[in-house]
């Protein structure tokens, strides 16, 4: 197991292949897709396949990661970086179950993974999507000190883009 970063209540580590069972209930649930883009998995052996599959740390030397409490070292959700190959660009993403809505854990995670993207990894920019019904997604990034760049039309839906710069770069 490999982690990544540390915050007061959280580490962040790589994905292991059993994460493959929280990635299934987390997209089993519509209210936490509501405003992803994403589908249900049609199986479990579907949501292992992908965790399998997931190539992000050995193409690029990051990626999304799960997000653990310290205490207890239950898996709450997923939160990260991810670099968009044709757009040449790294967003922020997250993602939890819902038990865990509300007690600050994707800012704490969110912060920290920004933090390690712009100190460790030295990204120069990181930007942010979301609906602009996803009052909660832009609550995190605005926590974060990402400013609002551009709004645009997403799965038919009216979204923004907001953008954080490394200052050392
Ligand atoms: C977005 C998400 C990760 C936030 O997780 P979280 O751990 O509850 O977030 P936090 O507790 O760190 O902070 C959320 C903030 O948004 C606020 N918030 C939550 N729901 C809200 C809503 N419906 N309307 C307005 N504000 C809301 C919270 O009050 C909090 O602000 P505060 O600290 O000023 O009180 C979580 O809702 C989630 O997993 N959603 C589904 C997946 C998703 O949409 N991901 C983003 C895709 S772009």
């Amino acid at each position: 197991m490999k982690i990544i970063l540390e915050t007061k209540r959280l580490y962040l580590r790589e994905f292991i292949p059993l994460d493959g069972y929280h990635f299934f209930h987390l997209n089993n649930d519509p209210e936490v897709i509501k405003f992803t883009g994403d589908e249900a998995f049609e199986s479990l052996d579907e949501a292992y396949d992908f965790i399998k599959n997931y190539s992000e740390y050995k193409n690029n030397g990051f990626g999304r990661w799960a997000v653990c409490l310290k205490e207890t070292k239950e898996f709450l959700g997923w939160c990260g970086l991810k670099f968009v190959k044709d757009k040449n660009e790294t967003d922020l993403g997250f993602r939890f179950y819902k038990t865990h809505w509300g007690n600050g854990f994707a800012t704490e995670a969110a912060i920290a993974s920004v933090n390690y993207g712009f100190s460790k990894l030295k990204i120069s920019e990181i930007i942010g999507r979301a609906s602009i019904e996803n009052k909660a997604s832009l609550k995190v990034l605005k926590k974060c000190s990402f400013k609002f760049k551009e709004q645009f039309i997403y799965n038919n839906q009216p979204s923004v883009l907001y953008t954080i710069k490394n200052d050392k770069y």
